[in-house]
């Protein structure tokens, strides 16, 4: 006899989980020392001060890569990206069909026309071929995510990148510290755009991003993006140089961010520590869940983990082995829905809408972008959420829940 589940009235195997605990002393510090600086001087901190010089530095050397500029969120800091490439307005840019939308609606910011492409078979993230697939003559970027912390296949990315001549923006929202081979992605393309938001690996308060790039003509692009096209690096005498929006980081949000950037190694490593005992102890060797395959080098960072569902091995389904995990205590969702952007009204109704409905747009704005593998996962996967402050007795009642639900329904 199976043990009575929390969903039939049973007791829940998880008791409540704890928060993440994001900030200590060392973010309040950072902070204090900014306001105790301008109750003395009776001058606020502002923006491009020395607290985002120093994060931009710190945080462009952690990733590898030569520059960053701080944005005031991922959104942002895919629209600073986009619009530092200066792209032809009514071109095409490929995006992968899964992502938040912060992560397309730029494109259309930038009067450009976002064209979903399909995942890779198997993976939320999109692949080399199916990037291609969608290459037309219009095409003038790629923009892509690595969805919940696992890196795309930048090397064949990157080759399809080439063989066009296409600029690559890495939506790095989701994927602070997921590797290839040892290389961060958002080092891979032109621009590495990060959300710094709150529910992020790391932040920088409720809301932030930044943009890394190794160019240094990128560099001053970025820049002059993120800030109503100031004329950085222009000679004497310039004004503003392109009409853009006011996406800067403010020196509070650096002075955190610089605290979190050094928490950021323990907060990955943590994880897959969790990760690693969760399989261990239940997913690598159950019959009900199974775990995506990974490529050889490439390195997870767990935003969330992407769970298989092994519907013939027990007699409900997904919807309904997620719910009685709910009712037990535990953090999943069945479906990632809230991430297919180009499912939603605003993508519905586009062909109305500028830039679609302007006779300048040389494409059909009415074309259907079918993503089959895209389906497929979404069916096949369901999404555990975990923190870096689970510990064992966490561990242990995930465990006792996942157990308790797979032997109520196993077959
Ligand atoms: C892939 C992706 N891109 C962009 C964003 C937007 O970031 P923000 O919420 O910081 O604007 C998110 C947010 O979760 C995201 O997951």
């Amino acid at each position: 006899m199976s043990e009575i589940l929390a969903i039939n009235g049973g007791a829940k195997a998880v008791s409540a989980l704890p928060g993440r605990f994001h900030f200590g002393k060392e973010e309040k510090a950072a902070v204090d020392a900014l306001f105790d600086d301008a109750i003395k001087t009776g001058n606020a901190p502002g923006y491009n001060g020395p607290e985002e010089e120093a994060f931009c530095k710190e945080f462009a050397e952690f990733m590898g890569a030569k520059y960053a500029d701080g944005t005031n969120g991922g959104t942002n800091s895919v629209y600073v990206a986009l619009k530092a490439l200066n792209l032809p307005p009514f071109s095409e840019v490929i995006v992968g069909c899964i992502t938040d939308p912060g992560g397309i609606m730029p494109i259309v910011i930038n009067n450009c026309i976002p064209v979903p492409a399909d995942t890779a078979p198997g993976s939320f993230n999109t692949g080399a071929k199916e990037i291609e697939a969608r290459i037309t003559e219009r095409t003038s970027a790629i923009l892509l995510a690595h969805i919940g912390g696992e890196p795309a296949d930048m090397t064949a990315i990157m080759k399809v990148a080439e063989k066009y001549n296409l600029p690559v923006v890495e939506d790095c929202a989701q994927s602070h510290m997921a590797r290839i081979n040892g290389k961060n992605v958002g080092t891979f393309g032109r621009y590495g755009a990060f959300s710094l938001m709150f529910g992020k690996h790391m932040c920088t308060g409720g809301q932030g991003g930044a943009v890394i790039c190794n160019n240094e003509d990128d560099y001053w692009n970025e820049r002059r993006a993120a800030d109503r096209g100031k004329p950085f690096n222009l000679p004497a005498g310039s004004t503003n140089c392109i009409p853009a929006l006011s996406c800067n980081m403010d020196e509070f949000h650096a002075a955190v961010g610089r605290v979190q950037l050094k928490k950021l190694p323990d907060i990955v490593a943590r994880r897959k520590e969790v990760v690693d005992t969760l399989k261990d102890q239940f997913m690598g060797n159950s019959k009900s869940v199974s775990i995506p395959n990974i490529k050889e080098g490439f390195d997870h960072c767990y935003w969330w983990w992407r769970l298989k569902f092994n519907a013939e091995a027990v007699n409900c389904t997904k919807d309904e082995f997620c719910a009685a995990l709910v009712a037990e205590g535990v953090n999943v969702i069945p479906n990632y829905t809230g991430a297919l952007p180009a499912q939603m009204d605003w993508f519905k109704n586009r062909a109305q809408c500028h830039p679609w409905n302007n006779p300048l747009y040389k494409g059909d704005a009415h074309k259907e972008y079918p993503t089959p593998n895209c389906d497929q996962a979404i069916k096949e996967h369901f999404i555990l959420f975990l923190f870096e402050s689970f510990g064992e007795k966490e561990i242990n009642m995930l465990v006792k829940a996942f157990k308790k639900v797979e032997a109520h329904y196993s077959k």
